[in-house]
């Protein structure tokens, strides 16, 4: 079984917290997205990778290499523009073969991991199989329609009156049956090949098309409160280790990891929290649920469930909940503290409050 991620894209799209890099590679519990996709197909046993590479191809080449220290390897596949998912099969025919394959879109996050899913797959190989999680908002993902016996009928990318709340997550898993589904597919009104066609042409041809629901799924949609809850839901899995230094004053509760060079004085931690390398904390609080990224500054403050990227400081502020602080942000104590602040920084945003 073979692995397709999709990290392609031209970056355009990206919001909140990164306007220049690729989406993929933005950091959730101090790990970027992507390596959860890399991790969850290794832990699958799909280790042989297409990657799917656009304008941001060096970025992410540079990020994961030939994918041996996932215990990957990894081949990219250059497309010239986001033509589509659909269009990402298309181009990675002689890389697929005649093997099986998981699809996976380098910006999403299954909590839950997909082994059980490809094993399923494995057992019992329909043509093909789809993951469907119940949404809110259906109009902005695929939408999945199934009949009484939980068949599925039709697929809708992005309908305005949609026929389900079961959206389609972004991890497919496809025989070669696809192949000659992409080659059908003709580009949608926005221009793209979409997958949801080829999976249309599938059912509509009486292949089999098996429908999976899970739980804990995410997709970056730009949203601060799905991200905040992501990263909560990731540090739950941390490995707790001291590799930094904590001084005598300090006192680490729970699920924490403190990387190699951090340094925490006078401060108090309670887990789940990742505090990056090189990372300052003193005389601070960091509750639960908190990432704090490299090279970063947190004195005389307080910060809970919250994610804070690269080299930002954060100094003699009150108290931060629930707040998404970009790279090279700087937060810093003024007159009339309030009890909590609510941030949303992009990078290189500089804060003072006053009240
Ligand atoms: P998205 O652009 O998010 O695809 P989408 O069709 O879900 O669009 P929207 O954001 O409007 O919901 O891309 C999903 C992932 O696939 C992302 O990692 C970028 C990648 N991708 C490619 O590599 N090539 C492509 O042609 C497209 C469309 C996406």
């Amino acid at each position: 079984m073979k692995a397709l991620i999709l990290a392609g894209g031209t970056g355009s799209r990206m919001r909140p917290i990164t306007h220049t890099a690729a989406k993929q590679l933005v950091p959730v519990a101090n790990k970027p997205i992507l390596f959860y996709a890399i991790e969850s197909l290794v832990a699958a046993g799909a280790t042989e990778i297409g990657m799917i590479v656009g304008e941001t191809h060096r970025e992410i080449r540079d990020a994961v290499g030939d994918g041996s220290r996932f215990g990957a390897t990894v081949t990219y596949l250059p497309q010239d523009r986001p033509r589509g998912l659909a269009h990402a099969v298309l181009i990675s025919r002689e890389f697929l073969g005649e093997d099986d394959f998981v699809m996976y879109l380098g910006d999403n996050v299954l909590t839950g991991g997909i082994t059980d899913v490809v094993r399923g797959f494995r057992e019992e190989r329909p043509d093909a199989g789809i993951l469907l999680t119940k949404v809110t908002d259906p109009s902005a993902f695929g939408v999945v329609e199934t009949d009484a016996e939980g068949r599925v009928v039709r697929l809708e990318e992005k309908p305005a009156r949609p026929r389900s709340d079961l959206a389609l997550v972004g991890v497919y898993l496809f025989t070669p049956a696809i192949h000659e589904a992409v080659r059908a597919v003709a580009p949608s009104a926005r221009g793209e090949m979409e997958i949801t066609d080829a999976i249309q042409w599938l059912v509509d041809h009486g292949y089999a098309v098996r429908p999976t629901v899970v739980t804990g799924y995410w997709k970056d949609t730009g949203n601060v409160t799905d991200m905040l809850e992501v990263n909560r839901s990731l540090l739950e899995t941390l490995v707790p280790e001291v590799l930094g230094t904590v001084d005598e004053a300090s006192e680490l509760v729970g699920r924490v990891r403190i990387e190699a060079g951090a340094r925490v004085e006078r401060s108090r931690i309670v887990g789940p929290v990742v505090v990056g390398a090189r990372t300052v904390v003193v005389d601070s609080y960091i509750g639960p649920s908190t990432s704090v990224a490299d090279d970063c500054r947190i004195t005389g403050s307080e910060l809970e469930f919250s994610i804070v990227l690269n080299r930002s400081r954060i100094e003699g502020v009150g108290r931060i909940e629930a707040s998404l602080i970009g790279r090279d942000a700087r937060v810093r104590r003024a007159e009339h503290i309030p009890r909590a602040h609510r941030l949303v920084l992009g990078d290189h945003s500089s804060v003072h409050i006053t009240d």
